[in-house]
């Protein structure tokens, strides 16, 4: 199997995110589980969000809809990036998105964060972990754990909720920059330990999720957000897990996302993957990036897309297929069928 052909799932993943010779990308999709599917609508009925993410008969079942009913080539575990927030005693309500009553602007409010029990505050995303590992062994697919990255989890719990502008983030960062320092060394601390725990439970690749980081100047992208990355691809241990760095709207930071340590780094629709590929070089692999509006598109152009994005970043160390960003409520699921069955079709002759 040295040769990269007749792979398994999980075998295909692990080898494209370390770099390792593959037949074709492997593929998934960011946001996978969720509200485009009225499987998943049926399986929430009733049931607030923040509870789904508890219940772990449900969100195993979440988990698994993506791979039984639209072909995707891993399972990510069904949960948010706040769910960790939990455990350092902020309340949060999903309104759809998070909203949190007291926003932390202070040196005073970030000392008061609890210190993280994970087991005993949210043990359901472990067993949530743990029964889906069991399912998924004898089948050899792989299982994904993700987190938030501080910059974007500091960036709603400063403002208390999603903003276009994140003026009040900006101003810490500006008038008040001790603030935010602590509060990022805090939030990596937490998400350090955390995807740890995940791996610990059962998961064999981690995405750690930068949506908010591309607001910011290359500078201030150094300054602020770089030294988090690097230190959770340092203490993450990714001989276990490959970690995956997504960065939404990042294609200014790419060269710094290369110098992170980060097994794979996770691209949207505005970089160019063939020009990604040459940049990156042989520092990571690379996941993406089609916009997720394009899976509206009939299934024959969107096995075109796919085989372009395939080709562009056929030089890159490795390659998983996957959107740019999260898949959107209006997403069709005709539409990530395609996507998924283009990126089984790959391997065939003269499937590229
Ligand atoms: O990928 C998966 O299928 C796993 C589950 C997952 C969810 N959220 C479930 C969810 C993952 C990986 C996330 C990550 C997440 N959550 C991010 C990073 C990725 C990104 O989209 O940029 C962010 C910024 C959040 C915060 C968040 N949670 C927002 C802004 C919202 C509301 C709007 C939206 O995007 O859906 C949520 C709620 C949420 N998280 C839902 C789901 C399925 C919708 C809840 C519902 O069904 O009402």
């Amino acid at each position: 199997m040295s040769d990269g052909s007749t792979l398994t799932r999980s075998e295909r993943l692990l080898r494209a995110c370390r770099g390792e010779a593959v037949d074709r990308p492997p593929v998934w999709l960011m946001r996978q589980a969720g509200r485009y599917l009225p499987e998943y609508r049926a399986v929430r009925a009733g049931l607030s969000f923040l509870d789904t993410c508890r219940d772990v008969e449900r969100a195993v079942e979440i988990s698994l809809q993506p791979l039984r009913l639209v072909g995707t080539e891993a399972v990510i575990l069904f949960s948010d990036i706040f769910v960790p927030v939990l455990s350092l005693g902020i309340d949060i309500d999903f309104q759809p998105g998070p909203v949190i009553a007291t926003p932390i602007r202070s040196v005073d409010a970030v000392e008061r964060l609890t210190e993280p029990d994970y087991e005993a505050s949210i043990p359901y995303v472990f067993e949530i972990l743990r029964r889906l590992r069991a399912i998924l062994e004898p089948e050899q697919v792989p299982l994904l754990g993700f987190a938030g990255a501080p910059f974007t989890l500091a960036a709603y719990l400063v403002e208390g909720q999603g903003s276009r502008h994140f003026a009040a983030l900006k101003r810490l960062m500006y008038a008040e920059p001790d603030v935010l320092r602590v509060l990022l060394d805090r939030l990596t601390e937490m998400t350090v330990s955390y995807l740890n725990a995940q791996i610990d439970a059962g998961a064999q690749v981690v995405q750690l999720f930068d949506s908010w980081a591309g607001i910011l100047a290359p500078a201030d992208y150094r300054r602020w957000v770089l030294p988090t990355h690097r230190a959770i691809a340092e203490r993450v241990d990714r001989r276990r897990a490959p970690l995956i760095l997504y960065v939404n709207d990042g294609a200014h930071v790419l060269d710094e996302m290369a110098e992170t340590g980060a097994d794979v780094l996770s691209l949207d629709w505005r970089v160019d993957l063939a020009d990604a590929a040459a940049r990156v070089g042989r520092r990571a692999s690379l996941q993406g990036n089609l916009d997720p509006c394009a899976l509206a598109a009939p299934p024959d152009a969107i096995a075109k897309m796919v085989g372009e994005l395939a080709r562009a970043a056929a030089p890159a160390r490795g390659h998983v297929l996957n959107l740019g960003h999260g898949c959107l409520p209006e997403t069709p699921i005709a539409g990530v069928r395609a996507f998924t069955e283009a990126a089984r079709k790959l391997a065939e002759p003269g499937g590229r």
